[in-house]
């Protein structure tokens, strides 16, 4: 593990402890409104060259709440949120597991075995109380206006919820799912469950509606561990039990404890907690919200969360975040995600190299894809497997470039895409799922997705009709000669 950085982080606290000790995290002492004010100052400290911390403001105008936001909003943050040096450790980290290879002797098994049950031994761990229930409100003491919910933005329906762990259980099945939903707050104990039909929330929504269930209970939790509050927003096979991942993330099993009015469990870590249900056949107006695609997402029909009970820390904090023109905080949970699951998406589409979702793409309008290109087609093939896999099936956009550019590099990208394409010919254009949040298109989350095949083209691979051009680099002997004499010449 890197020297100073923790491995884990028992809670939020511990993060915190540590961001202040880096120098990263500002303390706000002056007096703030949760409406929009909050917004103006995040959003130009995440944006900021120079200037980007974690922000825990202490005296939030009506409230004796401390707010935290932007926790996670840089690269080196973030990495330390999940115990790294870098994010690109996670791809490592995640390579390991995954390898491929068919263990070769016993030794070799061994290890496999090993790997695999490294992430078993994180499950989980009951435990039979949480400081997140040193407080228990109930009935008529429920009333979300006493935390401190941020209005966003200006055009906002209201005020909402916006680093949640939204943790429900399918109710054939039993798994549970945790998602990272934002949450409307329409009153003192109703509010409004954004999560879309592409998510796990909806798929166990959908379960309980064909099982003839009329309350689906729903517990969220705010704050918690870095790597559980991250592990909210990854993207994990059905099944797959984001809490288990994230002890693995944080190589530490997750303490859970029972919920006080439901049968669910919720990191005991966490600071806040609402308990309640949803009834699955109810909808209500949510939105507009200012979104993560630096647009309105426009009112919609979503259904309605009913907190029965909030159960706290005596003295808590409440985590929050903001999203609107990127880049924003969960750019940087998203590039976390990137550079996880490359390494999964090595395994089934395993000529890829590498792969970019700028900020500007907001996670699903662009992927750039570096590719090892070895037959006809084979961009082609990669764009197909790409809008076949999970969540990156809604990609608007596939950039596919050879295997020496730098997709990390906007400038090498742009330059290569434009001079190595002839839009007619090398254009794929499809069909197929589009993010729920894409107004662009005019059917709801359906609409046209464009491929760009921006590889070199090949006589032998490309059936191309004749030699494609160098491109101009020095020769290497001429580069360390001008290196070595560069002082000689006393330009700078
Ligand atoms: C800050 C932030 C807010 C998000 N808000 C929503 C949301 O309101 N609705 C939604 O469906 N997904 C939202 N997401 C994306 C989901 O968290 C993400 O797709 C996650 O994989 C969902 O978990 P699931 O696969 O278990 O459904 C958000 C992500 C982040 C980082």
């Amino acid at each position: 593990m890197p020297g100073s950085i923790p491995s884990s982080y028992k809670d939020l606290r511990e993060f915190i402890a540590y961001l202040d000790g880096r120098g990263q995290l500002r303390r706000v002492k002056a007096p703030v409104s949760c409406e929009l004010e909050i917004t103006e100052i995040a959003d130009r400290v995440s944006k900021s060259p120079d200037a980007n911390y974690g922000l825990l403001f202490e005296n939030v105008g009506g409230h004796n709440i401390p707010v935290l936001i932007n926790a996670m909003g840089s690269r080196e943050r973030m990495a330390w949120a999940l115990g790294l040096r870098d994010l690109e450790e996670l791809r490592e980290r995640m390579s390991s597991l995954v390898k491929p290879e068919v263990p070769a002797g016993l030794l070799d098994k061994v290890q496999k075995l090993g790997e695999l049950s490294e992430v078993l031994r994180y499950r989980p761990k009951t435990v039979s109380r949480g400081p997140c229930q040193e407080v228990v409100l109930t009935g008529a003491q429920v009333d979300l206006s006493q935390l401190p919910i941020l209005k966003c933005w200006p055009e906002d329906g209201g005020r909402y919820i916006t680093l949640p762990l939204v943790i429900s259980r399918d109710p054939a099945r039993g798994t549970r799912n945790v998602g990272m939903y934002r949450i409307q707050v329409y009153d003192r104990n109703t509010c409004g469950m954004h999560w879309q039909i592409h998510k796990g929330g909806t798929e166990h929504q959908r379960r309980a509606l064909e099982t003839g269930q009329q309350r689906m209970e729903v517990a969220v939790a705010l704050g918690g561990s870095p790597a559980c509050i991250y592990a909210g927003s990854a993207p994990l096979p059905p099944g797959i039990d984001e809490i288990m991942f994230a002890g693995w993330l944080g190589r530490e099993r997750v303490e859970m404890v029972k919920c006080k009015t439901i049968d669910l469990e919720v990191p005991a870590q966490s600071e806040i907690v609402l308990e309640g249900w949803v009834d699955p056949a109810e909808k209500r107006l949510e939105g507009p919200f200012g979104d993560h695609t630096g647009y309105y997402s426009l009112p919609d029909m979503y259904p309605v969360f009913h907190v029965q009970a909030i159960t706290m820390r005596r003295k808590p904090i409440y985590p929050t975040t903001i999203v609107g023109m990127p880049p924003q905080e969960d750019y940087w949970l998203g590039k976390a995600t990137e550079r996880l699951f490359l390494p999964l998406m090595q395994l089934v589409v395993p000529e890829i190299v590498d792969v970019n979702m700028p900020a500007e793409g907001v996670f699903h309008n662009l992927v750039i894809v570096s590719i090892r290109k070895r037959f006809p087609g084979q961009a082609r093939k990669v764009m197909y497997a790409l809008w076949g896999l999970m969540l990156l099936s809604l990609s608007k956009y596939i950039w596919v470039v050879d295997e020496d550019v730098n997709v990390q590099d906007m400038r090498e990208v742009l330059f290569h895409v434009t001079s190595n394409t002839d839009p007619r010919r090398d254009t794929v254009i499809v069909e197929g799922p589009l993010d729920a949040l894409d107004h662009a298109t005019d059917k709801f989350a359906y609409g046209g997705k464009m491929g760009l095949d921006a590889t070199r083209k090949r006589p032998d691979l490309d059936h191309f009709p004749h030699d494609w051009p160098n491109d101009i680099r020095m020769a290497p002997q001429i580069v360390g000669m001008v290196t070595r004499r560069w002082k000689e010449y006393g330009i700078s």
